[in-house]
């Protein structure tokens, strides 16, 4: 096993066995306490939770957010869940394609996906600091067509590079780099962070860039310095200790990040989505869908079948919080009213 794929079987192990979740600061979703409708005039069975997402419908405002799997369970794990999306039309987004693309289809990464999700948004993903490495716009472009990706999100990860060992660490000058890709490819560019959140700052220069979709990845679930830690030594451990709660929480990166959309910008909210009344937060905070990557990760590796129950239940959370504010759908969600503080 390469050390690539070795880091990445225990990135599955350590979060599964919840040992990457960092719980000294919390997401702040729930501070967002929506008012109570005791009165709803609705049918349960006919609220919506429908959207459209890059061009695609979806049933549920949900996405599985990027899991690289190990060797081993990559392909297992992305069939699960490119079954289970297709199944309730939800989004999926793929992990790292860095390997896929280097070394051909792996990991369940090639049109077999496509072919299990005809109909859902797939979102590509690699590194942004692969820009300045291994990944040119030739190689992005496999990467999104490799998978019939709807739209190819790169990731944000300064603090993991910085704590892994061996990390890349040069991001300097990627700014200009996104923004040849966001030019050269023929999909939508996203970014994502990987659970440190996106600041409003970064997501201007990044609009400025041309990057259309923006993943705030917040903090208050998985924490990768914790993660990272995990897998090192007593020396690493120290290091990565104080940054374990490190970054923006995912409610006020979705704050902050709400007023910058428009211009048909999309905004997802993820980082700590733990059940269907934080994707309801979310939504309300200004998302336009919620992601969810360790919280669905043991299903995921479980079976589609898992999976789709598992799905299914956040979906009907969600679907309880919109019959008690009174939302019919989405853009009623949004604007439903909070509980005074
Ligand atoms: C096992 C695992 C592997 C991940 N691999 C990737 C990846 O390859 N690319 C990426 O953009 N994010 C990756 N992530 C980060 C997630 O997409 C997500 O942004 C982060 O875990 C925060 O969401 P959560 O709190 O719901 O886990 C990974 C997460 C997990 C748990």
């Amino acid at each position: 096993m390469t050390d690539i794929s070795l880091r990445k079987s225990e990135h599955l192990r350590i979060v599964t066995e919840g040992r990457g979740a960092q719980d000294r600061v919390p997401t702040g979703l729930d501070l967002v306490r929506f008012r109570h409708c005791a009165l709803p005039e609705l049918d349960f069975d006919a609220i919506d939770l429908g959207t459209t997402f890059l061009g695609r419908e979806l049933r549920a405002p949900l996405l599985i957010s990027a899991m690289t799997g190990g060797p081993v369970e990559a392909g297992r794990i992305n069939a699960h869940i490119a079954e289970a999306c297709q199944e309730l039309r939800i989004a999926l987004s793929v992990g790292s394609q860095r390997i896929a693309v280097e070394h051909g289809d792996a990991g369940g990464l090639g049109r077999e996906l496509r072919r299990a999700a005809p109909d859902v948004p797939i979102l590509g993903n690699i590194g942004a600091v692969q820009l300045n490495y291994a990944i040119g716009i030739d190689e992005a472009r496999r990467a999104v067509d490799m998978i019939e990706a709807d739209a190819l999100i790169l990731h944000l990860n300064p603090l993991q590079e910085a704590i892994q060992p061996g990390g890349d660490r040069n991001f300097s000058g990627l700014l200009t780099r996104i923004e040849e890709l966001a030019h050269a490819l023929p999909v939508p560019i996203g970014a994502k962070e990987v659970g440190s959140g996106l600041s409003a700052s970064v997501i201007r220069s990044l609009g400025d860039a041309g990057v259309r979709i923006f993943d705030v990845a917040g903090t208050g679930g998985t924490s990768w310095a914790r993660v990272e830690a995990e897998r090192g030594d007593a020396q690493l451990q120290a290091i990565a200790a104080p940054f374990h709660d490190w970054g923006i929480p995912t409610a006020d990166a979705l704050r902050a990040a709400a007023p910058l959309m428009g211009q048909g910008r999309i905004l997802i909210g993820s980082g700590g989505i733990r059940h269907g009344l934080d994707v309801a937060r979310a939504i309300r905070l200004g998302a336009d869908i919620a992601g969810q990557a360790a919280g669905a990760l043991s299903a995921a590796r479980t079976g589609t079948e898992a999976l789709v129950a598992h799905l299914s239940d956040v979906a009907q959370q969600l679907r309880i919080a919109m019959f008690c504010t009174g939302s019919a759908d989405l853009a009623a969600l949004r604007r439903a009213p909070l509980q005074e503080a």
